[in-house]
Parts: structure tokens; sequence; C-alpha cells
């Protein structure tokens, strides 16, 4: 008020340069606009300037302004030059973003919203340069953004600057949701750009920065409601110290420094004689609270425990430099390890007992601040509150917009209220009367708050967690990694509750598989693991096996939570597979029915994508959504399965057997298998007695609707070969031998081709006897044919030169006893020259071309095929 008196005396008097800035060099005047906690915001508290010069075609414009609350628009200032255009110069911001307007038009589109951070209670000095092609916007002295102006612009200067309220119309128009709760100083306009060391010197103080076209230190600034005083500049760029809120409840050392933690602040220390005369200040209100018989009254937030006489400060384990101990302090030596502030700001140690309760007090700083989630903001920034000030002795929660938590001592209880509109939204009345609302609490509903019915219960939290950190049911704040890890993080043990991994809505139908992506059918995909061929029967054609088949989806329904890297995956318990859907199949082929369940897992495969909590949501566990995470099931089994052997080429075969799944035919229309990228394995030895697993892999039969894994047994013929066919090649041998006896021994020869003949036939039929009578004739048969026929052929031959031979020996009996019959002799001696060559050709020629012949063809056959 004097301020103006004396400007309007100066414009009276001729009096030279404007009184005001003779209040000293060095100050600035501070208008504060609507400031005070219970204020409603009016739309008649503004500052008002008429511009009346020249046009400007490049300008600057600078000030300092410091928030007390938001509003839905907080308007810096609105400068309008015409009733036809009226955000001629405009300067606003909402919840996280600066807009500014120039010559009708928005010139900050393509500000990053994140940039703009801004907490309340401390001084943001913001500078604008417009040349007519290039726009600078400074923020505390450093460039924060620059664009292209690509429009021709004048600023005539004719019009109207309004400081806190939005022009509608010229100097009016304005609305009370659109005003700036602020202090504001140093607003300047110059004719011309400044540069950026001329933006650093103002931002940092070192320079008064007044305007040449307008300066709201000299200029004659009509204030409409707003107080202003003179303050020295140099204060207003003294980092902020320290703000000391005391907690006026008596508590032990150790839950003195858990609450101020809580609230994500230290215990008091103070760090020189000015932060330690603040604190003194700061606990005269409480003086007949704590300890009121007492001088001692505050906890300090040192200790000298782990080195006597080495005093550090709890949080930090910084060792304290300035102390201000009563002279004769401290006395306790090694026993006394705590420190207590005295009612006069001294300090004295005393034993750190927890049966010693004493008030404390939290250092505060203007970015710190806490988060209430449960109710239904529009914006981050109306969820964050900050420590300031007292109501009824005890602090309060202070609201960036319009609410305020506050104790309330005619209720005992906490309430949330609307500073602006007087009202109780919410009540906290079952909680301990040395507690805070920190952490998760149901308050009461008793005004309309997010359209919950009166009396009804909602629940908070309030901490001081980000989104980046889990809250614990107490407040605490710990990192998500630590939520559900299996340690108790949380003192109060919540983070291990609560761990479930799946999250479905109510909406979840169970029985309905997910649909695929765009409303298509879901794909499953599919894997296969043959682990074992435990058994092969040749003779009922069954092979069984163990083996596992994991088939992924994806389920976009539901939600994930509480995951980490685990080894062998993050299985789900059965409580989880009890509510979602999960795929079922068919064997085609199983002998006789039979497959065991060994084990079955449903796993997630993967922890992608995780989403943070929204602002409003008390949960604030990250989310990972089922549509970027597959989920799968694994099913192990013991089955014997059917394979159709073929025993042609026995026993140089291969079988080709398989497992057939299929869909059943509820899913005919919403899911089918994909047959790309499936991953085959086969773990068991790939040797098996008698057969060598080959080729497993996916068969040609596999469809939408059925998957085969096909693997081939190639039978190992060694000990076939041992057991069949080399005895059977040897009996040949002994057969072909008997061919060299003397023909004089009948018996030996006949019995031993004819005993052959008997072995091999029993051989002949223990193989047969182990394998499947089948029509079709097989190899081996062949095979045994053939060499039956050649023993046979061979006692043939043996009956057969008996005859002759007995012919030659009465011819040589007779020839002995000269009974010569020229007829007979001459014709025995014709049989024995026909028959002893026919003998010697079939035996040297006959016999084994017949072999080579047939083994030629019967090798080459097999191993072509
Ligand atoms: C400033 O302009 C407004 C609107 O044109 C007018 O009502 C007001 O009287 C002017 N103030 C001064 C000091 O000229
Ligand atoms: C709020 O309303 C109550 C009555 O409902 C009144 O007694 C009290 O003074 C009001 N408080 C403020 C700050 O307006």
């Amino acid at each position: 008020m004097i301020c103006r008196y004396s400007t309007l005396l100066v414009l009276l008097t001729f009096h030279g340069p404007n009184i005001c800035s003779s209040e000293g060099p060095g100050r600035v005047r501070v208008f504060s606009l609507q400031r005070g906690l219970w204020t409603v915001p009016r739309e008649d508290v503004y500052l008002r300037y008429n511009f009346s010069r020249d046009p400007l075609v490049q300008f600057s414009l600078c000030y300092r302004i410091r928030f007390e609350r938001f509003t839905e628009l907080n308007t810096h200032l609105s400068y309008t030059n015409s009733y036809a255009n009226v955000d001629t110069v405009g300067v606003y911001h909402d919840e996280e973003s600066l807009m500014v307007w120039l010559d009708g038009q928005g010139v900050t589109a393509a500000l990053d919203e994140d940039a703009w951070k801004v907490h309340l209670e401390e001084w943001n000095h913001l500078c604008f340069t417009f040349t007519q092609t290039i726009f600078t916007i400074y923020w505390q002295g450093d460039e924060f953004f620059r664009a292209r102006l690509d429009f021709s612009w004048v600023l005539a200067m004719n019009g109207t600057l309004i400081v806190g309220q939005e022009q509608d119309t010229l100097a009016g128009g304005f609305d009370a949701t659109q005003v700036v709760v602020a202090d504001v100083t140093q607003m300047s306009f110059w004719d011309r750009v400044l540069e950026p060391r001329e933006v650093r010197d103002a931002a940092s103080c070192r320079t008064l920065a007044r305007g040449n076209v307008f300066s709201s230190d000299t200029s004659t600034v009509e204030e409409f409601g707003v107080s202003s005083e003179w303050v020295n500049l140099d204060q207003i760029c003294k980092s902020p110290s320290t703000r000391y809120v005391i907690m006026p409840e008596e508590r032990s050392f150790p839950d003195s420094i858990n609450l101020c933690r809580l609230f994500n602040l230290t215990l008091a220390v103070p760090f020189g004689p000015e932060e330690n005369a603040l604190l003194t200040e700061a606990l005269q209100p409480f003086r007949d609270v704590c300890a009121p018989s007492k001088d001692w009254k505050l906890w300090l937030g040192i200790t000298d425990k782990e080195v006597e006489d080495v005093w550090r400060e709890v949080s930090t384990s910084q060792i304290i430099e300035y102390r201000n101990f009563v002279s004769s302090y401290p006395i306790g030596g090694i026993l006394y390890n705590c420190a207590l502030f005295t009612v006069e700001g001294l300090w004295q140690d005393v034993p750190c007992k927890v049966t010693n309760r004493k008030c404390s007090a939290c250092a505060v700083r203007n970015e710190n601040f806490l988060r209430l989630r449960g109710l239904c903001y529009d914006s981050e920034y109306q969820t964050y509150f900050r420590l300031d000030g007292y109501i009824h002795g005890r602090p309060m929660f202070y609201g960036y917009y319009d609410m305020v938590i506050h104790f309330n001592a005619d209720d005992d209880a906490w309430v949330l209220r609307n500073a602006f509109k007087n009202s109780t939204l919410l009540m906290l009345l079952k909680i301990s009367r040395y507690s805070y609302p920190l952490g998760k609490f149901d308050w009461t509903v008793t005004a309309d708050v997010c359209g919950k019915p009166l009396g009804s219960s909602l629940t908070l939290s309030l901490s001081a967690c980000s989104s980046d950190q889990y809250m614990c049911d107490s407040g605490q704040c710990v990192p998500h990694a630590k939520r559900c890890n299996l340690y108790h993080d949380c003192h109060d043990k919540s983070d291990e509750l609560d761990c479930f991994k799946v999250k479905v809505g109510d909406e979840y139908q169970r029985e309905l598989p997910p649909t695929g992506p765009d409303n298509s059918i879901l794909e499953l995909k599919p894997n296969f693991k043959l682990v074992r061929i435990a058994n092969v029967e040749d003779i009922n054609m069954v092979v069984t096996l163990e083996f596992q088949i994991t088939l992924t989806w994806i389920d976009d329904r539901v939600s994930l939570k509480h995951l980490h890297t685990q080894k062998g995956g993050i299985i789900l318990t059965r409580e989880e597979i009890q509510k979602l859907w999960v795929p079922r199949y068919q064997f085609m082929n199983l002998a006789r029915g039979e497959k065991n369940l060994l084990e079955e897992t449903i796993s997630i495969n993967s922890i992608n994508n995780p989403q943070k909590s929204g602002f409003n949501d008390v949960d604030t566990d990250l989310t990972y959504p089922g549509s970027n995470n597959s989920l799968s099931i694994a099913q192990y089994y013991a089955g014997t399965f059917m394979c159709v052997f073929k025993y042609f080429s026995y026993p140089f075969d291969i079988q080709t057997c398989t497992i057939e799944i299929i869909l059943p035919t509820k899913y005919e229309d919403s899911v089918k298998f994909v047959d790309e990228n499936v991953k085959v394995t086969y773990a068991g030895s790939q040797d098996l007695a008698l057969y060598t697993v080959q080729q497993v892999q996916i068969g040609e039969a596999s469809g939408p609707r059925k998957m085969v894994l096909q693997y081939k047994l190639r039978r190992r013929p060694g000990v076939i070969m041992m057991t069949t066919f080399l005895p059977s090649a040897l009996l040949l041998l002994v057969s072909w031998a008997t061919l060299f006896i003397k023909l004089e021994a009948l018996n030996v020869r006949a019995v031993m081709a004819l005993t052959t003949l008997l072995v091999l036939y029993t051989l002949f039929s223990n193989v047969s006897k182990s394998l499947p009578t089948t029509a079709e004739i097989k190899l081996i048969d062949i095979w045994f044919f053939f060499i039956i026929f050649l023993l046979f052929s061979n006692i043939m031959v043996h009956v057969f030169i008996r005859e002759t031979t007995t012919t030659v020996q009465c011819l040589k009996t007779l020839t002995k006893v000269r009974q010569i019959q020229v007829q007979s002799v001459s014709l025995g001696s014709n049989k024995v020259a026909v028959l002893f060559p026919f003998l010697n050709i079939y035996r040297m020629f006959i016999i084994p071309s017949l072999v080579i012949l047939f083994n030629l063809v019967f090798w080459l056959y097999v191993f072509v095929l």
C-alpha cells in the first residue's frame, strides 16, 4: 500500500525514478496472489498494467513465480491488446505442461510434457524471448525450449497485462478456476532479446533484471486483492532452508527415525546455528506438549554409537561438524549414544533406550511430497501432498490442489477436506492417536467423493512411494524387486502377502478360450520333447514312451503380477491355475488307452512390458499384460502308443511311429495349432537295445487341428545278424561241408545234412515267433527259404549220390571177385563218370554260385533299400 501511494506521489510530483526502488538497492517487490490455506480462489485478485507505447517486433519477458497450490489452469500472465485478440501473449501451465501463446497462437506445441516439473513453495525463474523467427524459453536460467516461429507478428503495446487471471476479453472475462495461487516478482518486459548470460544473471539474482518496457518493481501496477512487500533479492535466491516439522507425540528414538523415513524425510539435525535457531523456533509452539515438565524435548538424528564422541547423522552416517551441546555435555560416555534437543536449542546426550520417549522433528525440503492413492483424480499432481503447517496441534498434509489432510481434534480423527468447499470428504477414525495416516487405511466416506455412498469405506494410501516402488501396508517404500521375493523386506511383512501371479477380472470365463490377436482364432504353439522310449513291443506293435508336450498360448484377458526371474520358470500354483483357461487335447493313437500324466506345470514364459500402477491405484504392484507374456502348459506323460510296423525288410527295417494329438471338437472355431517353429527334441539315448532312434520331428499329417510327433526306429541288425544270419550261414556251410565227406559215410553225411536242416528250421521258427504273424513275406523269410532250399537240395544230393556209390561199390566188389560183367561195368563206370563230376560241379560251382548270386541280390536289395 505504501508503495502504491509512493508511486502515485512520484507520478504527481515528477520526482524522478520510482521511489519504490529506493526501498534499497537489491530489493524487489513480491506480490502474493490468492495465498492462504482456506483462501478460495477468486476472480478479482490480479495485477493490471495498461501499456501504451510503440509496437514491438521482438521482446523478452521474465518473471519469478512461487506456487502455493495449483489450479485447473495456472495463468501466470495474460496480455491482451484488443477484444479480438485475447491471447496476444499468454503463459499458462496445467498438470504437466507449460503453454505459451503469442499473437493468438500457441507456440509450445512441441514442448516435452515430462520436462516441466514444478514443486510448490520454491521460486521458479522463467524467461521468454521472441524474435520474428525464434522463440526461446529459459527456466531457472537455462535454456529449456526453443522453437521457430513461422508467422510474422507485431506486438501492439497498447493493451492490458493481467498477472494471475486469464483474460477472455480485454481486461476481463476472468474465471476463478484459471488463476494463479502464487507469489510473483520481478516481472519485466524488454524491447530486445536478452542474452543467455543476462538470463542466467537474472535467474541467479546477480541483477535486478528490470525491463526497459515494464518492470513490476518500477512500473505503476494496479493491484486487485493482492498483497505485496519488498524483499531483499538475495533472500529469494538463498537456497531454500530446510523446514522442520515437529511430530508432537513421544516416541522412542528408532520409532522417530522410522516415522520420518515413512515421510521420506530424515530426523532433524541442525547443521549450523541458523538451522539450530529454526528448529528452536519450530519447537516453541510445542514446548507444553512435548515433555511439558522437562527441558529436553526432541530427538536429534545423530548418534555416537560407533565411536565415542564422534557424532554421526543417522540417515547418512556422515560425521557432523556443527554441535551445540550444553557446555558440560556430552556426559554419558559410551552409555549415552543419543542426543536430545532442549527448548532453548541446546543439545544433551542421553541413552538411546526404547523406554526413553520424546517428540521428534523431521527435516522437510520442498521437493519432498507424499502421494495419496485411492481417489479418482484426473492428474498425478492432484495426488501430491506435502507436509506443511499444523492444525489442531498436529502436522497436516497440504495438497498440491485443493485437498488437505489434517487431524481433527473434535472428531478425534484424521480427515480429508476440500479446503475451498469447507467440506470433509473422508474420515479416518480407527487409528492410534500417535500415528499418522501413512500407509494403507480404510477411510469412511462422509461426503460425495468418487461417487461412493456416504458411510461406505474407501481404501486410501498415503506414502512417499513413487510408482517405481512397492508400498508396504505401513507406507514404507521398497523396490518392486523386493515384492514377493520370499524375504520380508517391509517391517510389517506385507511385501510377502498376496503374492498371486494371476489376476483376472470378474468377467473372465475360464471355460472360454481367449481370442487370438485381432479377434482371430487362438493359436497354440506346441513343443514336443520325447524323453525316453521305454519299450518297443514288436509282436504287439506298440511303443511305450515318456514325453512332454508343451503348449504355449497368449491370454490377453489376464494380468500377471509378481513375476521374478526364477530358475525353472515362473510356475503357477494350483489356485492360480484354477482361475485360468487351460488348453486340453486328446491322443489319437493310444494303445489300450494307456497313458499316465506324471507331471503338469503351467508357467509364465516371460517378464515383458511391466506396467506401473496408475497414480490413483492403491495397489502399487507392477502388472504384466497377458498379451505380452505367454503362458504355457507342460504335461509330462508316460504312454503306450500304437505303431504300424512294417516287417518286410526285417531285420533292416525302419519303423515310423507317431504320437498324435488332436484338439477337442468344442475348440473347433476358437483354437488351432500353429506348426511354425515347433520345437521337437529327443532327450533320450539315440541307441536303444534293438533300435536306433532317428528323425524325431513333426509329421506331415500335422495341421491346425492335429499335431503329429513322428520318429523313426531303425532296427539295429547287429544282434540279429549274429543270431540269425550268421548261424544260418554257418549251417549252410556245414551242410555244404557234408558234400565233401567220404561217399561211404552215408550215415554221417545224411544225418549231418538233415540236422542242419532241422537246426535251421528251429532257428527260423524262433525268429518267426519273435515277429508278429503277418501275411506278407519278409526278407528274412526269403533268406531262410533260400537256405532251406539249399539244405534240402544238399540232402537230396546226398540221397541221390548214395545210390550211385552203391553201384560203384558193387562194381568194386565184383572187380575184386573178378565177376566182370562188361555191360554192367561199362554202365557202372559210366554212372560214376557222370555222377562224380555232377557232385563236383554241384558242390564246387552250383552251391557257391547260387549262394553268391543270392547274396549279391539280397544284400544289394537290403542296402539299396
Ligand atoms: C486499464 O485498462 C482497463 C481496460 O481498458 C481500464 O478499465 C482501466 O481503467 C485502465 N487502467 C488505467 C490505470 O488506465
Ligand atoms: C467451515 O464450515 C463450518 C460450518 O460448516 C464453519 O463453522 C467453519 O468456520 C468453516 N470454516 C472455514 C474455514 O470456512
